[in-house]
């Protein structure tokens, strides 16, 4: 046996026993005739003692333990003189009789520490020894019982976990695909999926009711904080639902999961908002509810002023930054800065500031006097103390600028509290997406979404306007996840396909195969997909869903560790019949 104990479950009341070990050596220090050795694994930390005195050969091996070194120590548990309370095993020690190097390791390129000096890139090509690093660990600890309480969760519900293929067929829609190249089939290709959508559509043809899937998806896009290429969805199909039933269902699984991993009860319904209405009051269709400071309108009093910058704009709005009138000059400029990055793209900011004593100072005092500022103020509902930000411009762009201002002016005010959590359920998205440069519609969800069964008639007379019985789940500003009731009806499916610009040959020969099964008696369905990677680094309270998933890729979707991707040998190539002709 290795071991009978691990290093992180020894106890004051462990005292006397005989314990075996086996990890790595943290740091081994030598103190007078005693050499100490913090022994790590999965579970925690132990230290163990080799004293001169008891063994002199053993001790001096041990004081020559280089970090990293995968050893076995065997020895009594003792209460420990000086006692470490940041340590849940910091009030024994292992007295130390026999040691056995199990392997050796060079010096590792980083501490493994939560707090390491190993930078980002190097912390990614060896992701093997900063997965020994407890902060990481912990995020995949988390992750694993996430999936499991997402499993126990949708069993007790009677869904069924079904495979689906990773070798599928390329379509147009959505992202970009992956592909990979055909051997069997000399010039043809596969695509990763992007998601399980057809197919679990299928499985409801089927009569599988209630499917769910811990699903690996694929897009070729760009890469983001909450972006990877490869990722993971907890995917989602019922039949026979109408969206209040998937939404229930899904809810009470977000619910369970924040009981059973984060002790969190919601006990009220998520707040349900549409996307209109999302848009209007913080342009956005992800908004950060964890704060207030919504958008208030100010175009129709602010226009007819002589500033032509707002005078000309389609939209005037602002939030109103509580307790933030004593701002300098210089944090006023950083704002506007802020706003006009390219990122962002506003050409300038207009402030108004109330005073505590009641006067108020504004950056476009020389067209309003300060009855006009005031009624600005009256609007906003601005307090004494408080500061107006406002942005003018096009309506949609503009909203969006303010929405990049609103969520920097939370951070700032640290209105964005990690440890609380503020889920919300977006409804009535719109179905069609127009696209200047195509001069076509998109699908904004996919070409599957049902339309709002009130719509359908203005399906040709107002595309634009036709709302989707779509719905996504966001927390914290982040969408979380996103689904929607599918058509399941041939001719209706037919219209869509024809408002997307398909024509009848190549919506059959894209999705022939959906539209085939659709004739053998297509239950009413619906569903959703949520983002595994993200669920998990919300509730970790990270950044970046890097930092859950095992070995991640970079933000050029590389992975730095494997050198992957990489090129191909000629032989493979030829036996794909294949060539590579790169751009100059
Ligand atoms: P959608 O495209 O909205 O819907 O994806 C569902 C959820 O998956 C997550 N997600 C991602 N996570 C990490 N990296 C990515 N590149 C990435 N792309 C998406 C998000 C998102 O909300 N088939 C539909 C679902 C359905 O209609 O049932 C779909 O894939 O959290």
């Amino acid at each position: 046996m290795y071991r009978d104990t691990t290093c992180g479950e020894l106890r004051l009341a462990d005292a006397g026993k005989r314990v075996k070990l086996a990890g790595w050596v943290q740091r081994a220090r030598k103190m007078g005739g005693m050499t100490f050795v913090d022994i790590r694994d999965r579970y925690g930390l132990t230290q163990a003692v080799f004293s001169n005195e008891k063994d002199a050969e053993l001790a001096e091996t041990a004081s020559h333990l280089g970090r990293e070194y995968v050893i076995q120590v065997e020895g009594e548990v003792a209460e420990r003189s000086s006692k470490n309370p940041n340590l849940p095993t910091g009030e024994v020690e292992v007295i130390a009789s026999g040691l056995r190097i199990l392997n050796k390791s060079e010096v590792p390129p980083f501490t493994i520490e939560d707090n390491t000096d190993g930078g980002d890139d190097l912390r990614m090509k060896y992701r093997y020894l900063d997965l020994r690093r407890p902060a990481v660990r912990s995020n995949l600890e988390l992750r694993h019982r996430m999936a499991f309480e997402i499993r126990r969760y949708l069993d007790s519900q009677g869904f069924l976990e079904v495979e689906t293929p990773i070798l599928v067929k390329s379509t147009p829609e959505g992202a970009r695909d992956f592909v990979v190249p055909s051997r069997m089939n000399p010039g043809e290709f596969y695509a990763l999926p992007q998601s399980p959508q057809l197919f679990k559509q299928l499985l409801m043809v089927s009569g599988f009711d209630r499917y769910f899937q811990i699903a690996k998806c694929f897009r070729d896009e760009d890469l983001r904080a909450d972006r990877q290429p490869e990722f993971t969805q907890i995917d989602c199909e019922m039949s026979f639902v109408e969206q209040e039933d998937v939404i229930q269902m899904f809810e009470g699984l977000v619910k369970h999961i924040f009981k059973y991993v984060k002790n969190i009860d919601f006990t009220e319904a998520f707040p349900r908002i549409t996307w209109h209405d999302a848009m209007r009051r913080y342009g956005s269709d992800k908004p950060d509810i964890r704060f207030g400071m919504e958008f208030v309108d100010f175009t129709d009093l602010a226009k007819g002023h002589g500033f032509g910058v707002v005078d000309n704009a389609e939209l005037t709005i602002g939030i109103c930054a509580p307790g933030c009138a004593g701002y300098t000059r210089k944090q006023l400029d950083e704002l506007t800065e802020f706003v006009k990055r390219p990122q962002v793209g506003a050409k300038g900011m207009v402030w108004v500031k109330f005073e505590a004593d009641g006067s108020v100072k504004s950056s476009v005092g020389k067209f309003y006097d300060e009855a006009a500022l005031k009624a600005w103020g009256e609007r906003a509902g601005a307090k004494p103390g408080d500061l107006l930000l406002l942005l003018s411009g096009d309506a949609m762009a503009t909203r969006k600028q303010l929405c990049e201002l609103r969520l920097e002016m939370g951070n700032r005010l640290g209105l964005r509290d990690k440890n609380v959590f503020a889920p919300l359920w977006v409804i009535d998205f719109p179905l069609f997406e127009w696209d200047e440069e195509t001069q076509r519609y998109y699908a904004m969800h996919h070409p599957f979404t049902s339309p709002n069964p009130e719509d359908i008639p203005m399906l040709h007379s107002d595309t634009g306007k036709v709302r989707a019985t779509a719905y996504d789940i966001v927390v914290n500003g982040t969408e979380l996840g996103g689904g929607s009731i599918r058509i399941h009806d041939a001719a209706l499916q037919d219209t869509m396909f024809e408002l997307l610009g398909f024509t009848p040959e190549r919506a059959h020969e894209q999705f022939g195969f959906l539209m085939d099964a659709f004739k053998y008696g297509a239950p009413p369905h619906g569903g959703l997909a949520l983002g595994f990677d993200r669920f998990v680094s919300i509730l970790a309270g990270l950044d970046t869903i890097r930092d859950v998933i095992a070995f991640p890729k970079n933000n050029s979707g590389r992975d730095v560790m494997n050198e992957s991707p990489s090129p191909i040998d000629d032989s493979q190539l030829d036996e794909l019949q294949l060539q590579i002709k790169l751009k100059e």
